[in-house]
């Protein structure tokens, strides 16, 4: 790889953020990328605020070390409980001209925007919904929004696991549905808040209301990287275009490629990489 080389990076724990690289790549062809599934440490939804740091910091850095300017965590879990710690801590010591964003902030931005009752529900992964970045950011966007949340906690594991297709996937996207919507019969709009639920899009459409709109955060997030660059125009400079694609995973390459697929839209062939190496 020569020095040349500078991909944007994007990550996510596992296969969820290859549903966000699909719709930037969509977007932004001309860039390469260099996508980043920790999967040998996947979910990362259950675990602590110190443990989705550390991992995640370590995976910043492992993108840093390979050339990467800017890196885009593409997982709502990773954006919630590292981004900040990452943004304000660690990179001015790293290097204070790299960049990593998240996924919050662009969806905060806008979701309020497609409600008409001013009821959004927001389903995540526990860490999301635990931290409550999601209430707080979109209270600054609109004021008057009413935010009401729902942890998934299978829905990760369902959708890692191949079964996001499957009829035992109903009981748990129905339960989660239904103690979100019981809430409020205002909830007009619903956000899937974590990068791997556009995988069980179908179900969740079967069994909310017909009138529900429900958002998932793939264009949103590219839409707004391709907004970042055009504003950022020595970042978008930086950043290597080729369109070239690499995929790398910290478990192993060949399930990778079998699972990847669905969440990326077409084949996929990765390699297995050790983050110390
Ligand atoms: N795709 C990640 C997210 O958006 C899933 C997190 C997990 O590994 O539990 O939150």
């Amino acid at each position: 790889m020569g020095m040349q080389h500078k991909p944007i990076g994007v990550f996510d724990s596992g296969y969820g953020g290859l549903t966000v690289l699909k719709e930037i790549v969509a977007q932004l062809p001309q860039y390469d990328y260099l996508y980043l599934g920790d999967n040998a440490r996947a979910p990362y939804g259950p675990r602590s605020f110190d443990t989705v740091y550390q991992y995640t910091l370590e995976c910043v850095e492992w993108f840093f070390k390979q050339g990467c300017e800017l890196v885009i965590l593409a997982c709502n879990t990773a954006s919630a409980k590292a981004l900040r710690n990452i943004q304000q801590k660690d990179l001015p010591g790293i290097d204070p001209f790299k960049r990593v964003l998240g996924v919050i902030r662009p969806t905060t931005e806008i979701i309020g925007n497609y409600s008409t009752t001013g009821q959004l529900g927001i389903l995540g992964t526990q860490g999301t919904v635990i931290s409550n970045s999601y209430p707080i950011e979109i209270q600054k966007f609109f004021p008057s929004m009413q935010v009401f949340q729902e942890a998934c906690p299978m829905w990760v594991p369902l959708v890692e696991n191949g079964a996001a297709n499957e009829p035992g996937a109903d009981y748990f996207v129905q339960k989660h549905l239904n103690q979100l919507l019981s809430q409020s019969p205002k909830i007009d709009t619903i956000l899937l808040a974590c990068t791997h639920y556009p995988l069980l899009l179908n179900k969740i459409k079967a069994f909310a209301p017909a009138s529900m709109t429900i958002v998932s955060q793939g264009e949103i997030v590219a839409k707004s990287l391709a907004d970042y660059l055009d504003k950022h125009l020595s970042m978008a400079e930086k950043c290597s275009k080729n369109g070239q694609i690499r995929f790398c995973t910290t478990d192993s390459a060949v399930d990778f490629d079998a699972h990847a697929s669905l969440f990326f839209g077409q084949a996929v062939i990765s390699q297995h990489v050790d983050l110390q190496g």
